[in-house]
C-alpha cells in the first residue's frame, strides 16, 4: 500500500483473562485498510470479529480484555495508547460503527429526532465553540441524516419513538447516526443478521451505495460471504484469532489457496449463495485457552502435516493483494 493507511493494524495479540484461564483470542493480527477500502471480515462464530472491530475502537473492558502485542493506528493515532479525549474524537466522528441489534442500541423512551440530535450535540461539543452549529441547523442536518439513508417522511419520523418503526427502519437510524459525524471508516458487525432476508438485501444495498456516495471506508464483518461479496471488494477470512486469508472478494471466489476457506466455499450451497452459513468444515472450534500449536487450523485441515503442527504459518504474500498463512499453500 502507498501512503500511509488508514488504519493499519500490526501483530495484535489480545488475551481475555478469566477464571478457567487466559483466552487467547486475536493471536497476531497484521492488517491495513486504506481510505474508501470496502473489506469484509469473515469466520465462523467466535473466530474474533467483534472483539477485532471493538479493538479498533478500543471498546473492550479492561480487564478481562488485556492487550499482550502489537499496535493498532488510526490516522496516524496510536490507538492503544491514545488519552479518552483523542478517543472521543476518534470514535463516533471518524470511525462509525454500527452493530447486528438495532432495538439494543435506541432508547424506547426518547423519539428519534432527540437521540439522533443528542449525537448530532456530542459531535459539536468536540468542535471549537466558535465553530459549534445552532440548535436549528442540526435538526436540519438530523432530517436530511434520515433522508439519506431513504427513510420517508424524516420530518414526522423525528417525532416518533423507536417502537413505532420495524427493524429495517430502525437500523437505518441507527445508520444515520453513524454517519452524522464525518467518518472516514464505517465498521459493520453483522448490522443485517437481525432483519428478514429482503429487508437485509436493502439495507445492504443502501450500505454499499452510502460508502460509494461518501468514500467511507468500510470494515463488514459477517458470517456470511454472500453479504460480503454483496458490498466488498476485499476480504479477510479469520479462524481462532488469525487471519488465514486476504484477497479481492473475486479471487477468493477463483482462487483460494487456504483449506479453511476452501472449506468455507464448499459450504455455500449453489443456489442463493447470500444465505449460506459459514459452517460446513468437519470438527470443532478450539478451545483458546489450550489453541492447537502450530497452525490453529491443522487438528481440522485436510492437508496438515508435521510442520503444521509445530510451526505457527505466516500471512505470506502471493502477488495482488493475496495474503495467505499456510505451509501448504503451494499446494493448493
Ligand atoms: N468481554 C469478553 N470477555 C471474555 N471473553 C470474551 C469477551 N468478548 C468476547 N470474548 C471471547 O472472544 C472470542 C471471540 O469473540 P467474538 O465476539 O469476537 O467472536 P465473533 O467472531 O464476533 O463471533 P460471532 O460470529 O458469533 O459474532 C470468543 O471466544 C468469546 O467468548
Ligand atoms: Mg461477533
Amino acid at each position: 500500500m502507498a501512503a500511509a493507511p488508514l488504519l493499519a493494524i500490526h501483530d495484535y495479540r489480545l488475551v481475555f483473562d478469566g477464571f478457567e484461564g487466559t483466552a487467547h483470542v486475536l493471536d497476531g493480527i497484521d492488517l491495513e485498510l486504506g481510505a474508501a477500502e470496502t473489506l469484509g471480515v469473515v469466520g465462523e462464530t467466535g473466530c474474533g470479529k467483534s472483539v477485532l472491530a471493538k479493538s479498533v475502537l478500543r471498546l473492550l473492558p479492561s480487564p478481562p480484555a488485556r492487550v499482550v502485542a502489537g499496535s493498532i493506528r488510526f490516522e496516524g493515532v496510536d490507538i492503544l495508547a491514545a488519552n479518552d479525549r483523542a478517543m472521543r474524537a476518534i470514535r463516533g466522528p471518524r470511525v462509525a460503527m454500527i452493530f447486528q441489534d438495532p432495538a439494543t442500541f435506541l432508547n424506547p423512551v426518547f423519539t428519534i429526532g432527540q437521540q439522533l440530535l443528542d449525537v448530532i450535540a456530542a459531535h459539536e461539543r468536540e468542535k471549537p465553540k466558535a465553530e459549534r452549529r445552532a440548535r436549528a441547523a442540526m435538526r436540519a442536518h438530523a432530517v436530511s441524516l434520515l433522508q439519506q439513508v431513504r427513510l420517508p417522511d424524516a420530518e414526522a419520523l423525528m417525532g416518533r419513538y423507536p417502537h413505532q418503526l420495524s427493524g429495517g427502519m430502525r437500523q437505518r437510524v441507527l445508520i444515520a447516526m453513524a454517519l452524522s459525524g464525518a467518518p472516514a471508516l464505517l465498521i459493520a458487525d453483522e448490522p443485517t443478521t437481525a432483519l428478514d432476508v429482503t429487508i437485509q438485501a436493502q439495507v445492504l444495498r443502501l450500505i454499499a451505495d452510502l460508502v460509494r456516495d461518501l468514500g467511507l471506508a468500510v470494515m463488514m464483518i459477517s458470517h456470511d460471504l454472500g453479504v460480503v461479496a454483496s458490498t466488498c471488494r476485499r476480504v479477510v477470512v479469520m479462524y481462532s484469532g488469525t487471519i488465514v486469508e486476504d484477497a479481492p472478494i473475486a479471487r477468493i471466489f477463483a482462487q483460494a489457496r487456504h483449506p479453511y476457506t476452501k472449506g468455507l466455499l464448499a459450504a455455500i450451497p449453489t443456489l442463493a449463495g447470500s444465505a449460506a452459513k459459514l459452517s460446513g468444515i468437519a470438527g470443532s472450534i478450539p478451545n483458546l485457552i489450550a489453541p492447537p500449536p502450530g497452525c490453529r487450523f491443522h487438528p481440522r485441515c485436510p492437508l496438515a502435516v508435521e510442520r503444521c503442527r509445530a510451526e505457527k504459518p505466516a500471512l505470506r504474500d502471493f502477488g495482488g493483494g493475496h495474503r495467505v498463512a499456510c505451509h501448504r499453500a503451494e499446494e493448493s
